[in-house]
């Protein structure tokens, strides 16, 4: 295995599907565009949505592309695992009714195996359950051993689809085997296990069924090909890591921050996982506002301020005082320019939409912790709906980052009481409103 800079991965991987026939398209921007289902583009075939249930044509029947991507489904993962990210660059290639199985399986295999040089006795591959065409073909074109092919049900081998209703259907996905040292228990088996010894490369989504409102699932007319691999853990694999974050794709934005906080990464775990938020956060902010977010109170605005408001804490947590989290903009700008020159580009306006909030952040950070730490030691074993509103409305603290410290200290918080207070404060504002135009 030849040790490659995420940039090379990046390139390898277009060119592999470019030679077999596929238009490299740019990556989409991360709003969605003409789609009010979608807050955030979170996959690689989201941009594609249109085409795969042939409401839309596509430029290519065969298109492959690297995404940039942001999930904040698992945020609390974040930071305290190798592998978690808010942001992260998906590579794709996508069959809009042109090929299918026994194509995309074998292709996969070649591309891990011969251009990315991975060994093969380190690849496990998970099929859904009913899949025997995948089997076979993995089985008998490939010349995967039958002990290292495993059936999964639903949950673990079914995508999509993105939104309520859209396009889906069974998934292969290849793992890779990080070592024996790394197992988490003497039964440790891709089969059952989803902790750090797998890593799940590459999915591979055979797209032909569609889900409707009622929850059925419809043939589609044609059969698609969706597969994404993450950019980051591919180059954790391939750069012999055990952690994204030791990437190149990371590691400097992680020096970085390390520098900043004078703090020195691997001596102390709760400083790491500060040091990994502030690294994961600070490049996905800066894409996101590259793209034309700013920071606010509602979709993905929120979203945005959101995942800022957890890096300055965990700042403030390792000492740095607000604003800081600007000055880590040129690092990434610096890190991805070659692949993304929009952020080279935007680099001043990025700077200063993350100060400007920053600012405004920093005049009631002290004394939403000040509150926050009063609530969590007053001996109750629950933070009411009322006081988590009270934090995110009088001191800009959204829930996620309430629930997240009061998670630390083992205290829940009453997310229900916190929806109805939003709820009733929308209420009030729209009757205000209301009078305003009345009188
Ligand atoms: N859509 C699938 C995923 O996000 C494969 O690209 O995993």
């Amino acid at each position: 295995m030849k040790y490659m800079t995420g940039n090379e991965i990046r390139e390898k991987f277009l060119k592999f599907f470019q030679d077999r026939g596929h238009l490299m398209l740019p990556s989409a921007s991360l709003i969605p565009q003409d789609d009010p289902t979608l807050l955030i583009i979170g996959a690689g075939m989201a941009p594609f949505k249109p085409f795969f249930t042939g409401k839309m044509k596509p430029p290519a029947t065969r298109i492959t592309t690297c995404q940039k991507c942001v999930r904040t489904g698992d945020i609390e993962n974040v930071g305290r695992t190798a592998r978690h990210h808010t942001y992260f660059e998906m590579l794709g290639n996508f069959s809009f009714g042109d090929y299918f199985k026994k194509e995309v399986i074998p292709w996969s295999w070649e591309f891990l195996t011969k251009e990315l040089g991975l060994p093969s006795d380190k690849l496990y591959i998970t099929i859904h359950t009913e899949d025997d065409e995948a089997f076979d073909i993995w089985h008998n074109k490939v010349g995967i051993p039958a002990e290292k092919i495993f059936r999964k049900g639903k949950k673990d081998n079914f995508w999509g689809p993105v939104s309520d209703v859209g396009s889906c259907g069974p998934c292969s996905e290849i793992h890779y085997d990080l070592g024996e040292d790394m197992k988490c228990s003497d039964d440790c088996s891709v089969a059952t296990c989803e902790c750090d010894r797998w890593v799940e490369i590459w999915n591979l989504v055979f797209t032909e069924l569609f889900k409707d409102k009622e929850g059925n699932y419809l043939p589609l007319e044609k059969k698609n090909v969706d597969t994404g691999m993450g950019l980051e853990r591919i180059a954790m694999v391939v750069q012999g890591k055990t952690s994204t974050f030791e990437t190149d794709l990371l590691t400097p934005i992680l020096n970085k921050v390390c520098e900043m906080t004078g703090k020195k990464y691997k001596q102390d775990n709760k400083t790491d996982i500060s040091l990994r938020i502030i690294t994961d956060h600070a490049r996905c902010v800066s894409f996101m506002i590259s793209d034309g977010i700013v920071p606010g109170n509602e979709g993905r605005n929120y979203v945005l301020r959101m995942i800022m408001r957890r890096a300055l804490r965990h700042g403030k947590m390792l000492g740095l005082e607000l604003p800081f989290l600007y000055n880590i903009v040129d690092t990434v700008v610096d890190n991805y320019k070659e692949a993304y020159p929009e952020l080279d580009e935007n680099r001043q306006k990025i700077k200063d939409v993350i100060k400007k909030e920053e600012e405004k952040f920093k005049q009631t950070l002290d004394r939403g912790q000040k509150l926050l730490d009063d609530l969590l030691s007053d001996g109750s074993k629950e933070i009411s709906g009322e006081n988590a509103f009270k934090l995110y409305d009088t001191y800009g603290f959204p829930l996620e980052l309430t629930v997240e410290i009061a998670q630390e200290k083992g205290i829940s918080v009453d997310e229900e009481g916190f929806k109805k207070c939003m709820k009733e404060q929308k209420e009030r504002a729209k009757a205000a409103a209301q009078k305003i135009i009345l009188t």
